[in-house]
């Protein structure tokens, strides 16, 4: 998972290679490490189907993902570079923005190796392989997607030098981790930040509550979003392709250069021009907030 955390420390931690990786040292996992992923597996591959985009099934079967216990990386490397040329590496933990760009860039996808542990089943605050793996692995099966995931990468080296990295970001956090897209079956689940918690994948397709707007790349980019609980605005993809396209044919510095003008809207915030599919209520954020 991207976090624009600077209290990174810049080099890699002791036994991890310069560029942030570590051995997954599969079979270091114990028995009870292999039944918590899959118990969050059969949770999650039961609520899913019929929620969560087809494309994001068929990367689960395509990945292996149907198969009993924690993943071994190096097989799900062979599995997604014969469909798009991802591999999946482990890191001890965060790693810098420039590391991480910088292996998305060569298509591949970093991922923590520990797993959360029995009583930390529906809350986590850093992302564990469960989220890593089964949130984000299914979609860099699929040719769009992955191609997104490089292209992300890529710009992310570019807003280093634009110091735009906190507006890339929101970029990544709208989309990869908390997307959702509307296509011919209607509202479905991408982003795996939902996908692999079971409570925000019920509440971000039918709660009532937040707002779900149409995809707009330069109003995602001036948006906060919440680090501490569910979404209180999710926006919406027309499809893959769109994503893709858009983030290929945009040139993001004189956007960055605009936007950095312009104020940020709060994550529940309506704007003026916004695509509003689902006007929520706003009731779960505000009876949090103990309003
Ligand atoms: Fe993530």
């Amino acid at each position: 998972m991207l976090k624009t955390d600077q209290d990174i420390a810049p080099v890699p931690p002791e036994g991890a290679s310069a560029d942030w990786t570590v051995p997954q040292a599969w079979d270091s996992y114990t028995a009870a490490d292999h039944a918590t992923w899959d118990k969050l597996f059969a949770r999650q591959s039961t609520m899913l189907p019929g929620r969560v985009a087809p494309a994001f099934l068929e990367g689960m079967k395509l990945a292996g993902l149907d198969r009993p216990g924690i993943p071994d990386f190096a097989e799900l490397s062979e599995r997604l570079m014969k469909a798009t040329g991802w591999r999946v590496l482990a890191v001890p933990g965060l790693v810098p923005e420039e590391v991480f760009f910088e292996h998305l860039a060569n298509r591949r996808f970093v991922a923590g190796r520990f797993i959360r542990k029995p009583e930390q089943l529906d809350y986590l605050q850093e992302p564990d392989i469960f989220h890593d793996v089964f949130g984000h692995v299914p979609l860099l099966a699929h040719p769009a997607f992955a191609d997104y995931m490089q292209a992300y990468g890529q710009g992310g080296l570019r807003a280093i030098e634009h110091g735009a990295i906190e507006r890339l970001a929101r970029l990544y956090w709208h989309t990869v981790e908390f997307g959702l897209i509307r296509d011919g079956a209607g509202m479905k689940l991408y982003g795996a930040g939902i996908v692999s918690s079971y409570g925000e994948s019920i509440f971000a397709l039918d709660d009532p509550s937040p707002n779900r707007i149409g995809f707009d790349l330069k109003r995602v980019m001036r948006t906060r979003y919440r680090i501490d609980d569910y979404q209180q605005n999710y926006f919406v993809i027309d499809s893959f392709d769109d994503l893709l396209r858009q983030t290929i044919e945009t040139d993001f510095a004189p956007l960055y250069a605009e936007i950095a003008e312009q104020p940020d809207h709060e994550p529940g915030e309506i704007a003026d021009g916004d695509k509003v599919i689902t006007l929520g209520t706003q009731d779960y954020a505000r009876e949090k907030a103990g309003r």
